[in-house]
């Protein structure tokens, strides 16, 4: 069953499961003790998608989100972000564990499609219409949105707050 689950064949029960309440679905089956598994999990996690940009918090994309990123690494925005089955198999399970759920925080209005970028989410595209692209595109230090940790001082450990905001060559973000 954790297979499935992890691996997205059943996406959709992912999403049912959580509508449910029922946390810790794929926690519940492993050989080894779950607080283990999600430290290595994490740390590989953090390693290996850290490279190109900050490893993403896991809660702001849905478990079905997550599972297609991890099936389609070797065309990953037009890069090759390929892992050994072993390491994706750990990053899938830490990504799976710590989805965020559809329809709450920042994927509010995300219902049926998985979006495979956070920068697409509704909520996202909100809060930041009123940052102008000669801040972003136009901005060498930043290049792209998919940069939060140029913009988010603490995106590092999951922190958005606007206050803890810099733009850099802009300095702090007052609106
Ligand atoms: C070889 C470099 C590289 C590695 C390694 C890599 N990525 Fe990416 N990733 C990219 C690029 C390039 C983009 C697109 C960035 C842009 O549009 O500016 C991206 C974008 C993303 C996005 C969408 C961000 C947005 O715009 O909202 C997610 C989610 C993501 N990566 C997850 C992962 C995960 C999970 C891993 C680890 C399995 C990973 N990445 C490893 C290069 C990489
Ligand atoms: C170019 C700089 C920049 C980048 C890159 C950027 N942000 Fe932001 N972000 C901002 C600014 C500025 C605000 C505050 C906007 C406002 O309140 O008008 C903000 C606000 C937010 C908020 C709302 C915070 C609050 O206190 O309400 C979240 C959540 C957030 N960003 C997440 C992200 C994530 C996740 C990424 C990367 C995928 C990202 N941001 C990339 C500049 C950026």
């Amino acid at each position: 069953m954790a297979g499935y689950i992890r691996y997205g064949v059943a996406g959709s029960f992912i999403v049912a499961a959580w509508g449910l309440g029922l946390t810790g679905v794929s926690n519940a089956s492993g050989t080894y003790s779950a607080g283990n598994a999600t430290t290595a999990e994490a740390v590989v996690y953090r390693e290996e998608c850290g490279a190109c940009h900050v490893a993403y918090p896991a809660r702001l994309l849905p478990a079905e989100s997550w599972s297609t990123i991890m099936t389609t690494l070797d065309d990953h925005f037009g890069e090759n972000a390929e892992v050994s089955d072993e390491t994706a198999a750990m990053i899938s399970a830490y990504l799976t564990d710590n989805a965020g759920k559809p329809g709450r925080g920042m994927l509010k209005r995300v219902k049926g499609d998985a979006p495979l970028r956070i920068t697409e989410l509704p909520y996202f595209v909100r809060k930041h219409d009123e940052v102008p692209e000669r801040m972003v595109s136009g901005n060498a230090e930043v290049g792209s949105f998919s940069n939060c940790n140029a913009c988010h001082q603490r995106a590092e450990s999951g922190d958005f707050d606007e206050d803890s905001v810099r733009i850099p060559g802009y300095g702090r973000w007052d609106d």
